[in-house]
């Protein structure tokens, strides 16, 4: 398992490493050692490949555990669906010491990120990105947010994770449209701080040639980012290069 601590206001550790979907209920335990409940958010498309797994370790970590499930796609990441989960958690008990755990892309990251900063002004986060885009951009850096009518991203925080689980394996199941995505993303890294990792991707050639080195790649993503949301966590300055590609 790779291991990268982000030294923001409030200290996380990303942890990377293939399988360790197993793995995320000793690893909530640790983060969230006073946590009794869990309320995980998926959706529609992650639930039938990742959430029994991901639901049967946290349970066997002791947790009490409850799932909820949004419909796949940016549409669900909207005020309706952020009150929703707000009731729900509250009629599952939540406590101030409970948390939620993001099982999903970056709608799923952004919406149940959202709902953890707001629900009882704020509770304990774990990120497990499933996307490639997820896993090496939106799971990492604390911003979380819905949509509004008047555009993408209006309403939200800055709400670090307690934790964030990566596992590679995970990027498997992604269709070649999602993945490549992805990859923009970690192209980017490239374009904007790392020439070797650049160069390391020129050579892959393929995407069977990226996943023989993604735990690397992940690593090295995640890393980046990490520098540089440290170094501007509320995004006033040197944050804005991570923009670069994303608005045109
Ligand atoms: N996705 C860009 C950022 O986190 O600042």
């Amino acid at each position: 398992m790779k291991t990268l601590a982000v030294n923001t206001s409030r200290p996380y550790e990303i942890q990377i490493e293939r399988g360790a979907l197993d793995r995320v209920g000793e690893l909530c335990r640790q983060a969230l050692p006073r946590a009794r409940k869990l309320a995980v958010v998926t959706d529609s498309n992650v639930l039938p490949l990742y959430l029994g797994r991901t639901a049967e370790s946290l349970k066997g970590a002791g947790f009490q555990v409850q799932c909820f499930t949004i419909q796949a796609g940016e549409a669900s990441k909207n005020a309706e669906q952020l009150v929703l989960l707000w009731e729900k958690m509250m009629a599952f008990g939540m406590t101030r010491t409970d948390g939620i755990v993001a099982l999903g892309g970056g709608v799923v990251g952004d919406l149940a990120g959202f709902a953890a900063a707001t629900l009882l002004r704020g509770v304990d986060f774990v990120q497990i990105p499933t996307t490639l885009l997820a896993q090496v951009d939106s799971s990492v850096g604390g911003k979380v947010a819905i949509d509004l009518q008047a555009g993408k991203n209006l309403a939200g925080a800055f709400w670090q994770p307690s934790l964030v689980i990566i596992d590679p394996d995970c990027l498997n199941t992604l269709t070649d449209r999602i993945f490549s995505d992805g990859m923009a993303e970690v192209i980017k890294y490239g374009c904007i701080l790392d020439r070797e990792l650049f160069e390391l991707l020129d050579r892959c050639g393929s995407r069977a040639g990226v996943m023989e080195h993604m735990e690397e790649v992940v690593y090295t993503c995640c890393d980046l980012k990490r520098r540089v949301v440290v170094e501007d966590e509320r995004d006033t300055g040197a944050r804005q290069l991570l923009n670069f590609g994303h608005t045109i």
